[in-house]
């Protein structure tokens, strides 16, 4: 029987979650199902499956989020999570097929960008996507030495202070940091209130669960909420010769001052903190901005050894012009860029000006002075990514000499964007 891609409708969701559980490697969870029933219910979430009959063998799940883009603009994005088809079904091309359909749903959305976090890197560039954020892990070795005398200074100076909370205190402060936050982190998403929820245990997920947590708020002289941080404690009973060589496992680390300038001090009291926790040997920090500068806080940076960390989120431009006016540019310049999108969404020639107030973006039928596929305009779109290095990858093509460094005069940020939420 031909398999069927449509959407899912409640009576069919018991086996759509079945079949991602089964997707993901994990025995059916009715409790899953339950924890995701109120989400799956809110506004413009949408399902979809693949139907063998009346048994769902692959799965797919959108909906709209928000995301900072260069110059502190949020654009509705299409986010795609939820992918999977059963190993007994897997390249026959339903992902493909249900890839295809939802691209152009969005499409006929008019949403700009598709978003999405890749398990594994050689999936979805096919389908327009490129890697657009990165992370990186440090193990910090706490007795290497703390902060940097002066760094404890300014902290002292600024006066803050730094509170363990209950859940429910941070459940509430916190939101208001990450708004703060995510206004100025570019690749930040919304963090909607179903991973709040998860996060501070009043609904917690069954399988990714954050039991033991511990909830620190860092706030101003003002008393105003500036850093939220949430940690575990691994290996607690790891003593080694009557030495201790606790694990302190970083889950989340956010700041957000009134102002952008106070951003940093928080920061660094927050890491402050967690460094100087008796027992603690080592500081996990989970996944961090590959340019964070919390090592250079260190008396030793090498103190801060990387461990991991790799490509996060993934981005499609569905709509060159109205992606490329969404965001500024670091210089006022001009550019003609060709983008190739085997999908067919973006095919054709773009004339962008832009600048640091905005920019416009129109077809054009001028030449080139540069083509590219469309998953590098994805990993290009942020900020983070050079077009020369993509060059020298053939990840993109130049008419004349230079016209890479000049994309990269207007698209590179000063800092790399940076997206610390799952989704
Ligand atoms: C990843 C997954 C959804 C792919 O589904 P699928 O239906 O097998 O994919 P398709 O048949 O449409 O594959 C399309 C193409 O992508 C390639 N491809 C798909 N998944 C791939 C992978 N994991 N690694 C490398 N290539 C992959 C296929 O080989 C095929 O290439 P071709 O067109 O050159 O033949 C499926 O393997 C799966 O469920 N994996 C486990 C869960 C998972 O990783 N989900 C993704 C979460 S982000």
């Amino acid at each position: 029987m031909a398999i069927r891609i449509k959407d899912v409708d409640r009576a069919a969701r018991s086996a759509w979650h079945r079949a991602a559980d089964l997707g993901f490697l994990r025995p059916p969870s009715p409790e899953n199902e339950e924890f995701w029933r109120p989400v799956f219910s809110s506004r413009g979430h949408r399902l979809k499956g693949a139907f063998d009959g009346e048994r769902c063998v692959g799965t797919l799940r959108s909906f709209p989020m928000e995301i900072t883009v260069p110059g502190g603009g949020a654009v509705e994005a299409d986010a795609i999570t939820g992918v999977t088809v059963l190993p007994t079904h897997r390249r026959q091309g339903l992902l493909t097929r249900m890839m295809t359909t939802e691209l152009t749903e969005a499409v006929a959305r008019d949403q700009a960008l598709a978003i999405l976090i890749s398990v594994e890197w050689p999936i979805y560039g096919r389908f327009g996507f490129g890697p657009a954020t990165f992370s990186a892990e440090f193990d910090v070795d706490c007795a290497r030495g703390g902060l940097r005398a002066e760094v404890v200074d300014w902290i002292d100076r600024a006066a803050g202070t730094v509170e363990i909370v209950d859940a429910e205190e941070y459940a509430k402060a916190a939101p208001e940091v990450h708004a703060r936050f995510r206004a100025r982190q570019v690749g930040a998403v919304e963090r909607p209130e179903w991973r709040w929820q998860m996060m501070t245990g009043q609904r917690p997920h069954p399988v990714h669960k954050r039991e033991g947590a511990f909830y620190v708020l860092h706030r101003d002289s003002s008393g105003r909420p500036t850093g939220a941080l949430t940690y575990r404690i691994e290996d607690k009973e790891n003593w080694i010769g009557g030495v201790p060589q606790v694990r302190l496992k970083v889950d989340d680390l956010i700041v957000g001052a009134e102002r952008a300038r106070d951003d940093a001090v928080a920061a660094a009291a927050l890491w402050q903190y967690v460094t100087s926790v008796d027992w603690i040997g080592t500081v996990s920090t989970g996944g961090r901005s590959p340019d964070d500068p919390f090592p250079l806080l260190l008396e030793d940076a090498r103190a801060a050894r990387r461990v991991g960390g790799e490509d996060m989120l993934w981005l499609r431009v569905l709509d060159v012009p109205a992606a490329l006016e969404a965001r500024t540019y670091q210089a006022e310049g001009e550019v003609i860029i060709r983008v190739e999108d085997p999908q067919g969404h973006c095919n054709g020639s773009y004339h962008l000006e832009g600048g640091l107030d905005g920019a416009t973006c129109t077809r054009t039928t001028q030449e080139p002075d540069i083509t590219l596929p469309v998953d590098s305009l994805g990993t290009l779109y942020l900020g983070g990514e050079s077009a020369r290095r993509l060059q020298a990858a053939g990840r993109l093509a130049e008419e004349w000499t230079g016209a890479a460094a000049r994309i990269d005069t207007l698209f590179n940020e000063a800092r790399l964007p940076w997206s610390p939420d799952g989704f």
